[in-house]
């Protein structure tokens, strides 16, 4: 499995991302679009920036009733993206009827990955939140598991839980990590953060990278940093 760099295209114009990605001439970088730029530009922007030729993670987050994960994951299987997502906290059922409803009648599927926890939360906020009273370590690991028993790619996941993932779910099992930044740069409201060296050393298969590019003077030579980091 190749690993690869995905800038979070974290715009909230269509106009925007189609200007910041106009400077990538050359290599065309998997692209994350998350929320803020669905929400705003819609399916359109998928189409447009699949034109351009970049791998696409669309990043949703789902999370509801089965039936209805299921019915919107139909929905976006008809998408030419290459990854999506949900939160494993949906529960197993619901991981199942979302990989149901994402396959296509031809059996073919983009990469389905759940969000374990995200890397803004902490122990602490775990336990007073949301009643989780379990080392974050264990949880990430138990909804890793079963979102591997649902029949799912992959699991979001910090960079510094890569490794651990890895050992109970296999090799083959991908890790897409966000949290990144470089060792000089801010952490911002992430508060489980890794350096592209380190995530590569951990193992993470895929780092997504938002602020240290998008925000950067110069974003191509931030991007090509990445580049070189984590892939060498
Ligand atoms: O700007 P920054 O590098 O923090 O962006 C990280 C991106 O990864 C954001 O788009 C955020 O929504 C996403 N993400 C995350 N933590 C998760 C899942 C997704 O930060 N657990």
């Amino acid at each position: 499995m190749g690993k690869d760099v995905i800038i979070a295209c974290d715009f909230s114009s269509a106009g925007e991302c189609l200007d910041f990605l106009s400077h990538f001439t050359g290599r065309k970088p998997y692209v994350k679009i998350g929320m803020e730029l669905f929400y705003s530009a819609g399916p359109d922007m998928v189409k447009k920036i699949k034109e351009k030729g970049h791998p696409i993670f669309l990043d949703l987050k789902l999370h509801d009733i089965p039936n209805t994960v299921m019915k919107a994951m139909r929905v976006l299987s008809n998408l030419d993206i290459d990854m999506c997502n949900l939160h494993a906290g949906g529960t197993k059922a619901m991981m199942e009827a979302a990989l149901e409803g994402l396959t296509r009648p031809d059996g073919s599927r983009p990469l389905l990955i759940a969000v374990t926890q995200l890397t803004s939360t902490n122990e602490e906020r775990m336990r007073h939140d949301l009643l989780i009273d379990r080392p974050l370590e264990e949880v990430v690991q138990h909804y890793a598991i079963c979102a591997k028993e649902a029949g799912l790619d992959g699991v979001v996941c910090s960079p510094l839980e890569a490794g651990q993932v890895h050992k109970v779910c296999g090799h083959q099992f991908l890790t897409v990590t966000p949290g990144v930044r470089f060792p000089e740069g801010e952490k911002g409201d992430q508060a489980r953060v890794t350096s592209p060296a380190d995530a590569k050393k951990i193992g993470s298969d895929y780092i997504v990278v938002g602020r240290p590019i998008t925000a950067a003077a110069d974003p191509i030579a931030a991007y090509e940093r990445c580049v070189a980091d984590f892939v060498g």
